[in-house]
């Protein structure tokens, strides 16, 4: 089998990796991959641009690749899935309409609502006058979010009235652009965060292990949001009990809505999840793909080879697949970044100490990474996905920072507490 894998991240060097591991897999593509990706085993990256969607059929029809895996929301929103399929292509993501779901959280939350599925009390808003007179209505903390895609930087949890405005008023002034048109203001939801990432068909949903991502900058939660300093799985506040209310509460009613719309989704649906001191879920955002950092703690603990389940939600019969199998383990992964990241990113440092950190074990998934004159340099905010499998949550985080211990770039930033 040959597959094409879409994107640039350590999400895609990750689902790369476990795709390799296969012996049905012979080949794998990336477009357009990463310094990771070049120097894998039976991966090849491709010099095409991430919106150039015509190269990318091309390429993969002409290489003979039954599988195209997409990695991040972009692509899925402006609607390569639509054109794969078209063109009669095997494809691992929802379609245009299909990725609203995360490309529009308003309609994301009209959705929900109109479904009965859990989340937070929400109002949407079309300009600024509207919005701050019902701010004055609210009790804080207050969320504010852009509607439309905003790679991380769409909400705020606003403190005081002050920084609510604020908020409102940079989105409907063009700070994000079209994607701050609509602006959905919500409850603030209290809770233990967890996601879900789960593989559809469009029939049946099957989640993968629970995981927890750390979205903010700074140790013990603190600072700006990002896309995501570390994660680990699976996460221990799930039990079998909030496992079923989860398919039963939001996964199945989400794939139910979605059908109602006439939309057939498959590929991941990852459920955002605020879980309360009840231990009932609601949902704090969809996404359309499969979660970065999350993918980079999941795949050292599948032991289904990664095709097997793709491949039935593409061909639409994920009820036949055998249950996934898991290794009895847990896995952390710990994010470094650019000096400045998120805000600033410098890039163009020279990292070392890769061979050494994956020496101890470790797994050093790359994300904002590429080869120049056969040097690695920092290319991006996120740089560095470091993965350790353990027996438990503490033996993997050990692990890990061990091995984060042996690299270096100037200005390296990572959190000391995923976990
Ligand atoms: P989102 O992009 O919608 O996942 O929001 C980014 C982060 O903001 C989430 O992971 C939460 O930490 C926080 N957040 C978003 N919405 C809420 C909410 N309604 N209540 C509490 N925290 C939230
Ligand atoms: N880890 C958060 C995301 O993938 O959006």
């Amino acid at each position: 089998m040959r597959i094409l894998v879409i994107g640039a991240g350590g999400r895609e060097h990750a689902l790369a990796w476990k795709l390799a591991q296969s012996s049905e897999v012979t080949q794998i593509y990336c477009i357009p991959g990463n310094g990771g990706t070049a120097n894998m085993p039976k991966c090849l990256n491709v010099s095409l641009t991430l919106n150039d969607f015509e190269g990318m059929l091309r390429f993969a029809q002409v290489q003979g690749v039954s599988l195209t895996v997409i990695g991040p929301e972009l692509p899925l929103a402006q609607g390569i899935v639509d054109l794969f399929q078209g063109a009669g292509m095997a494809v691992f993501g929802p379609t245009q309409q299909g990725a609203r779901i995360e490309s529009s959280k308003a309609w994301a939350k009209e959705l929900m609502q109109s479904a009965g599925i859990p989340t937070a009390k929400f109002a949407i808003f079309r300009d600024p006058a509207t919005a701050t007179a019902y701010l004055h209505r609210c009790s804080l903390p207050i969320v504010i979010k852009a509607d439309g895609l905003a790679g991380g930087k769409g909400v705020t949890v606003a403190e005081t009235l002050e920084v609510a405005i604020a908020a409102v008023e940079s989105l409907f002034g063009g700070q994000l652009g079209t994607a701050g048109e609509t602006v959905v203001i919500e409850d603030f939801l209290i809770g233990e965060e967890l996601s879900v990432l789960a593989v559809t068909d469009g029939k049946t949903i099957r989640p993968l292990l629970p995981a927890r991502d750390r979205k903010r900058i700074g140790e013990g939660d603190t600072g700006a949001n990002t896309g995501g300093m570390g994660a680990f799985a699976p996460s221990p506040i799930v039990t079998p009990a909030l496992m079923a209310k989860i398919q039963s509460q939001i996964l199945e009613p989400t794939l139910d809505a979605l059908s109602t719309q006439g939309i057939t989704y498959k590929g991941c649906l990852y459920a955002g999840l605020m879980i309360d001191p009840q231990g009932n879920p609601s949902v704090v955002e969809f996404n359309c793909r499969f979660g970065d950092p999350e993918t980079q703690a999941l795949m050292p603990l599948l032991a289904t080879p990664l095709e097997q389940i793709l491949l039935a939600s593409t061909e639409g019969r994920l009820e036949q697949l055998p249950p996934i199998q898991w290794h009895d383990q847990a896995a952390v992964c710990v994010v470094i970044a650019a000096p400045g990241y998120p805000d600033r990113p410098e890039t163009g440092q020279m990292i070392s100490g890769i061979g050494k950190a994956e020496s101890t074990g470790a797994t050093v998934f790359h994300s904002g990474t590429r080869l120049k004159n056969n040097q690695l340099i920092t290319s991006g905010g996120r740089v560095l996905s470091v993965t350790a499998v353990g027996q438990n949550l503490p033996e993997a985080k050990a692990k890990a920072y061990q091995a984060v211990s042996h690299i270096y770039f100037d200005g390296m930033q990572y959190r000391r507490d995923i976990v």
